[in-house]
């Protein structure tokens, strides 16, 4: 059986500690669970203590057997060491070294490795001395889960969510190797906008964010997938195990789409730019605005990869749609040759947002998925993936 140690920081995302707690059990693994004092005024230790079945911890002074270095053996018994939420405050005094409660002495003493789950107020979590901590903690070899992004506690709204506890659960499995349904499979993403240059400063682009293919990359790379990730311009971070080549234009990005194959499958989520224009070699002058933009059409990656000697097992497009959402991915299902079309509404805020409602168009009909985060969209097309694979 797998043990973790699940340090629980003090902050309203505690509440889900304990059904992570649960689930955890459900599935088999062992818990032992550490309160830090914060901890404790949102969730009890009889709570946890009942849900892990099993003695919790709150103060270096719970341990019966200090004398025999209980912190230590504590720290050194788990498998792995899960801090979820991960406070401000918490990742801090990781990232310092700081022991000066149970919790942190624990993390410091630890052998295991470690994940950690930050929860907390979005300016918190984009204050430059988190940023610091994060990046220090991932190159000290802390796993980072990123934060969900949505409505907050505080009545704010951006990523600081503590993932709902099922998906927690996702990557501690990955951690222990269950769930590698796709190790030894290449795969590959696009994602994003693509920047179409007008001149050396200027271009065309779209709101695509990225969110959606990057979800994606990082969730078949927790079922073991080798991930490429081509991606237009964006700013998000690349999930961790995925292996990221940037690209600006769609033309870049056919040639690094070709450059990556042979993979299993190909999953293009990127919102490539129809046209590209003849771009001016020096900056346009203010007053000499072309009265014209001549465009000219990019390559569909999407239809030459389908039609193409080196075609992936697996060739999964997407349809952005603002009208008959269903009755356009499917014809483009076969104008394509994708095996499979995922249709999305993009009539509302799904571009840049961080729900999806999306339909799965197959040769086999239609799914209606229900609206969800765009990370548990990324995890079920995942589990399809594989299960088609
Ligand atoms: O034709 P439309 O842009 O709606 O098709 C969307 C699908 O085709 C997406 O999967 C997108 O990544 C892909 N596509 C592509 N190359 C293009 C245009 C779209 O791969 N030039």
């Amino acid at each position: 059986m797998k043990r973790i140690l699940l340090i629980v920081g003090g902050g309203i995302a505690a509440y889900k500690a304990c059904e992570f707690v649960r689930l955890c059990r459900k599935a088999g693994i062992s818990v032992k669970c550490v309160l830090t004092e914060g901890a404790q005024h949102f969730v009890t230790p009889m709570t946890l203590a009942a849900l892990s079945e099993n003695q919790v911890y709150t103060t270096l002074w719970d341990l019966k057997d200090e004398t025999e270095m209980g912190h230590i053996q504590l720290s050194r018994e788990a498998d792995l060491v899960v801090v979820a939420p991960a406070t401000a405050d918490l990742l801090a005094k990781m990232a310092a070294g700081i022991a000066d409660d149970l919790a942190t002495t624990l993390l410091l003493a630890t052998d295991k490795p470690v994940m950690a789950a930050p929860a907390m107020n979005v300016r918190m979590w984009q204050h430059p001395a988190t940023r610091r901590n994060v990046a220090q903690l991932r190159s000290d070899g802390v796993t980072i889960i990123e934060p969900d992004e949505g409505p907050m506690a505080c009545g704010e709204y951006g990523p600081g969510r503590l993932p709902e506890p099922a998906a927690l659960l996702d990557h501690v499995q990955t951690c222990f190797g269950v769930n590698q349904m796709l190790s030894g499979r290449h795969i590959l993403v696009t994602a994003g906008p693509t920047h179409e240059p007008i001149d050396p400063v200027r271009y065309i682009a779209n709101r695509s964010s990225g969110k959606q293919g990057f979800a994606i990359a990082a969730a078949l790379a927790q079922l073991g997938a080798r991930v490429t990730l081509v991606s237009g311009p964006v700013t998000a971070p690349t999930p961790s195990g995925v292996t990221r080549v940037d690209v600006e234009t769609a033309r870049e990005m056919a040639n690094a789409v070709a450059a990556a194959l042979p993979a299993d499958a190909a999953i293009m989520v990127a919102a490539v730019g129809d046209w590209h224009v003849e771009a001016a070699e020096q900056k346009l002058k203010k007053g000499e605005a072309p009265s014209t933009l001549q465009l000219s059409e990019n390559p569909d990656i999407l239809a030459l990869l389908s039609a193409s000697p080196h075609r992936p097992r697996l060739v999964v497009g997407f349809a952005a749609e603002t009208e008959k959402v269903v009755e356009h991915a499917t014809a483009k299902r076969l104008l394509k040759g994708a095996d499979w079309i995922v249709a999305n509404d993009v009539s509302g805020d799904v571009m840049g947002g961080a729900d999806n409602t999306v339909h799965l168009v197959t040769a086999d009909g239609v799914e209606d998925w229900e609206k969800m985060p765009k990370d548990r969209v990324a995890r079920r097309l995942a589990e399809r993936i594989a299960h088609a694979l």
